[in-house]
Formats: structure tokens, sequence, C-alpha cells
């Protein structure tokens, strides 16, 4: 596994995988692919542009022909899959795309990795396929009970890679993450979104009572544990990873309002998300036991986040500013 192809690597999670592998392994060359839909940006990647380890591919994993002639000429031996639609409330509205990247692609990667023989493909999941888990832990041999056509469409890419896996032995591994946070994240996910509306004094919309919970993990140690399980994870195996720490949507407001000063009067309840999972929660024990740890705790994740919106101003206005975000958050907004 020396050449990866890291397609969707122009986005949030890819971009801050594309720099670890970079970072980290002197002997490895990366290949992102990537459509650059609105979610996706070259800037992300600005770090390690002059790397001669590094280099960038346009395309769309739904296009079969581009994929091989990327996997063709860079060599590749091994698919570490980010590519995909991503943000629910968007899935809520046009869900189309979401069945054809996220499925559709995952199909079209999948046979490149099996007619190109790679030593692994790797699908990076969420834990959005178990559903809303009021009690206990998902592990990773729970039922799939999926509620939104964004985790839905990621539930059939996983049970495609699990079929490639059994039927064609393809060397398939699986990671389920919970919710990310940290550098280069699109501001329409809710903490990128709050920082930044936090720094110009505008409202935190609040999707109903703000009591649901999520496990927010920093992107680095998301990173790490993909990386683990690419090194020492077993074939035709799932993977859980998250830190195990939950976090009322309430608290992770105020704790960004907190860290930057800002008053409570700017959280705003605004009407709920249809079908709004409550609660996420995973059981990590399964890669806890192939020697990963988180090095973030919640509070340490979101310092760390909010001071990177504070330092890279730049990157976040260009986004906000453009008449495509406008127009989504709008759209999304206005309604509520
Ligand atoms: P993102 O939306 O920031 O980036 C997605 C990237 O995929 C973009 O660069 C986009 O241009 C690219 N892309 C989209 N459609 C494509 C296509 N058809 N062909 C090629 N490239 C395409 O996403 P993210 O938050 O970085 O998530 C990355 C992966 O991790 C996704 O598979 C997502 O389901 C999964 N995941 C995300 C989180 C999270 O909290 N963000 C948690 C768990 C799992
Ligand atoms: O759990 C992993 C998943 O986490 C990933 O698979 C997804 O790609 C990623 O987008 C994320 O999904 P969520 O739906 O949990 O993330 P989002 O940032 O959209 O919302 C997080 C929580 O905040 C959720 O309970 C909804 C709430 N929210 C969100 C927005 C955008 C608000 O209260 N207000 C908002 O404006």
């Amino acid at each position: 596994m020396k050449n990866l192809l890291v397609t969707g690597g122009a986005g949030f999670i890819g971009a801050n995988f594309t720099q670890f592998m970079l970072n980290t392994y002197s002997d490895v060359t990366v290949t992102v692919f990537d459509k650059l839909t609105y979610a996706g940006n070259l800037e992300n990647l600005a770090s390690v542009s002059d790397d001669l380890r590094y280099q960038f591919y346009q395309g769309d994993i739904c296009d079969a022909e581009a994929v091989d002639k990327a996997m063709r000429q860079f060599n590749i031996d091994a698919i570490v899959n980010f590519a995909a639609e991503t943000h629910v409330d968007r899935s809520l509205m046009e869900p189309g795309s979401f069945i054809q990247t996220d499925v559709y692609g995952t199909f079209v990667l999948l046979e490149a990795a099996k007619n190109f023989g790679v030593e692994r493909y790797h699908q990076i999941s969420t834990d959005e396929v178990y559903g809303e888990v009021m009690t206990g832990r998902s592990t990773e041999n729970d039922n799939l009970e999926p509620r939104s056509p964004y985790s839905a469409s990621k539930a059939g890419g996983d049970l495609l890679c699990l079929s490639y896996f059994t039927s064609f032995d393809l060397p398939v591994t699986i990671t389920r993450g919970s919710n990310n946070i940290g550098p280069y994240q699109y501001p329409e996910k809710v903490v990128p979104l709050f920082v930044t509306n936090a720094i110009d004094n505008k409202a935190l919309p609040i999707y109903g009572d703000g009591s649901q919970m999520r496990d927010y993990q920093h992107v680095q140690d998301h990173c790490a544990g993909i990386d683990m399980v690419l090194r020492k994870g077993q074939v035709g195996e799932i993977y859980n990873l998250g830190t195990g720490e939950e976090t009322t949507n309430l608290t992770m407001a105020q704790s960004i309002l907190a860290l930057l000063g800002k008053p409570e009067s700017l959280l705003q309840p605004v009407t709920d998300r249809p079908g709004h999972d409550r609660r996420y929660a995973i059981d990590v024990s399964k890669a806890g036991a192939l020697e990963w740890e988180n090095r973030y705790d919640f509070a340490a994740a979101i310092d760390a986040t909010v001071k990177w919106y504070v330092d890279n101003e730049d990157w976040w206005r260009k986004i906000k500013s453009g008449a495509a975000y406008k127009e989504y958050y709008a759209k999304n907004y206005s309604r509520r």
C-alpha cells in the first residue's frame, strides 16, 4: 500500500487524511481524485501542493473511465474512499446526488479495485448507518437502520463493499466515524457554521430543543484511526471510530460562545430537521483493541477547532461570501 488513491481528498476529512499520510510516511504517494463539488476545495490541499509525492486528478467516482485512467496512470495499489455527498440537510432537499455518488460511485470504485487487484479498498463510512440509538452503543454487528437519504445511501455503500469481500475476495475494510470537527470543514456543518456565525455576531440556529447527542471527534484522531485500520485491520471487518464522549448540541453551542466570549442571546431555536436522529453513540472498543486512542477530548477538540476558524478567516469568508453558499443558506434556513 504505497500508492494511495484518496477519493474525495479535496473535502474536509480527505484533505486532512492526505496531509496526515504525507506527513507521517516518507514512502507513500497520494493521488487525490475529486470531482470538486461545492464541498471540494483545492485550498484545503495547499500545504501539500508542492510535495512531489502528491498529485491531483479531477474526476467523478461515477465515471469508470476516469477512475480506471487514474488507477493506471498512478500505479494505484490501495483506494481510500472519502468521496460522498455528506450533508443530511441537503439529502432531504435533493437526495438524487447522494444515491448516485454514495452508492453507484462506490460500486464504480469497487469494480476498479477488483479489476486492478489492489491490496486494499477502504471505505469511509459513518455512525449514522446505525440510525438513531436511544440507549446503549452501536457495535459493528448491529443492524443498519438508517433514517435519512444520506445515511441510507452510505449504508448501501457499506453493503456493496461487504458483498465484494464475500463474493470476490476483495480486501475490503470499513470504518464508521462519528461527527468530525477541525480544520477545513465546510461551514454548513454545525460546528464551523456556529463558530463563523458567532464571530460575526450572527444567530446560531439550533434545530428543535438542542438536546440531540453527537460524538464530536477531532479529525486528526479520525485520520490516525483510519491509518491504523489500514495497517492493522483485518479485511472483511468494520471498525467504529469515535470518542465515546456524548455532547448535546446545546452544550456544543454554549462551549463555542464561551470560547469566543459571545453572549448566549445568539442561540436561536428554529424548526427541527425532519426525521432528526436524536442520538448516535458507538462502541469503539474494537478499534481500541488495535492500539489506537484519541488524543483530543471534546474540550480540547472544540478549543482547537474554534482557534483554527479564528486564525483562518480568509478560508471561510471566501466560501460564505459566495453566491452558492448564500443560496443554500437561504434555502435551508428561511423556511425555518
Ligand atoms: P465533504 O463534504 O467535506 O467532502 C466530500 C468530498 O467528496 C469533496 O471534496 C467533494 O468534491 C468530493 N466528491 C463528492 N462527490 C464526488 C464524486 N461523485 N466524485 C468525486 N469526488 C466527489 O465530506 P467530509 O465531511 O470530508 O466526509 C468525507 C467522508 O467521510 C464521507 O464519505 C462521509 O460520509 C464520511 N464521514 C464524515 C463525517 C463527518 O463528520 N464529516 C463523519 C463520518 C464519516
Ligand atoms: O455522525 C457522522 C455524521 O456527522 C457524518 O456522517 C455526516 O457527514 C456529517 O455531516 C455529520 O452529520 P450530522 O447531521 O450529525 O451533522 P450536522 O453538522 O449537519 O449536524 C450536527 C447536529 O447539529 C445535528 O443534531 C443537527 C444539528 N444542527 C445542524 C445544523 C446544520 C443544528 O442544530 N443547527 C444547524 O444549523
